[in-house]
């Protein structure tokens, strides 16, 4: 068993990437948004690394159903339908859209795994899921790689907790470390370290006191919420859907 994690993108090459299986995860708040939305009816998310090509992206597609969704520095992109919030996604305002989504770290961590054999946006809201299908491919190929999608290129607390979760959850119990990276032995580090309570880890995160400090505490405790987004997304040919893993 191969199981790697890594804490941040930067670097990752498309020969690490091919033919893996790979979870990408920005709990606060790409990947969380992105699984409510989906979770909420969305059809499609499309992930742009920028503000531009989010606009010219839905001026090329043309169509009423597309909503443009995103931050910058945590905060709703002037002219855009959406923030980045998993709270905003609701039915009401995603189900049947595609959203054109651009965010600081997350959509860029997802857009740096494209090459791999499938992508899946991963969070607390999904992570009965994700490990679900970690477990499977673990079983099928003997390997998986998490990838965290960090702050600004450097490790971020709140998805390496993440990461962690989702580790301990692919072992569930077994008591192997074989296999594991140390990155991924230093996120289970960080479970044991924090416990069970998902909030205190993202409360204690720089993004989380970002978000705390601009208004968005009701964000971080809605991204701490074990398996409130139970759905398992799909990143490939640059859309995020439900789609069953392509083959
Ligand atoms: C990111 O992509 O860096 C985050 O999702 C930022 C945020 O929480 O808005």
């Amino acid at each position: 068993m191969k199981l790697d994690v890594l804490f941040t993108p930067a670097g990752l090459t498309l020969a690490e990437v091919q033919g893996r299986t790979v979870f990408v995860i920005d709990i606060l708040r790409a990947t969380t948004s992105m699984c409510a939305a989906m979770n909420s009816g969305a059809r499609a998310i499309l992930p742009v690394a920028s503000t531009e090509e989010a606009l010219r992206l839905a001026q090329t597609i043309g169509s009423d159903d597309v909503l443009l969704a995103g931050e910058k520095r945590c905060l709703r992109i002037e002219g855009f339908h959406l923030g980045n919030s998993p709270l905003e996604m609701t039915e009401a305002a995603v189900r049947g859209r595609t959203l054109v989504l651009t965010t600081t770290n997350g959509t860029k961590a997802l857009l740096a795994c494209q090459g791999a054999a499938a992508v899946h946006p991963a969070c607390a809201g999904n992570l009965s899921l994700a490990a679900e299908r970690a477990r499977d491919v673990v079983e099928q190929d003997g390997a998986v790689l998490v990838v965290c999608a960090g702050r600004d290129g450097a490790f971020s607390l709140d998805d390496a907790y993440t990461a962690g979760r989702l580790v301990a959850a692919v072992l569930a119990g077994a008591g192997r470390r074989r296999g594991l990276n140390d990155a991924a032995l230093a996120s289970l580090d960080l479970v044991r370290r924090y416990g069970e309570r998902w909030e205190r880890p993202l409360r204690r995160s720089r993004a989380g006191r970002e978000l705390v400090r601009l208004g968005f505490a009701d964000d971080v405790a809605a991204s701490a919420r074990l398996d409130a987004y139970p759905v398992l997304p799909t990143f490939h040919e640059r859309r995020v859907t439900l789609a069953a893993v392509p083959v």
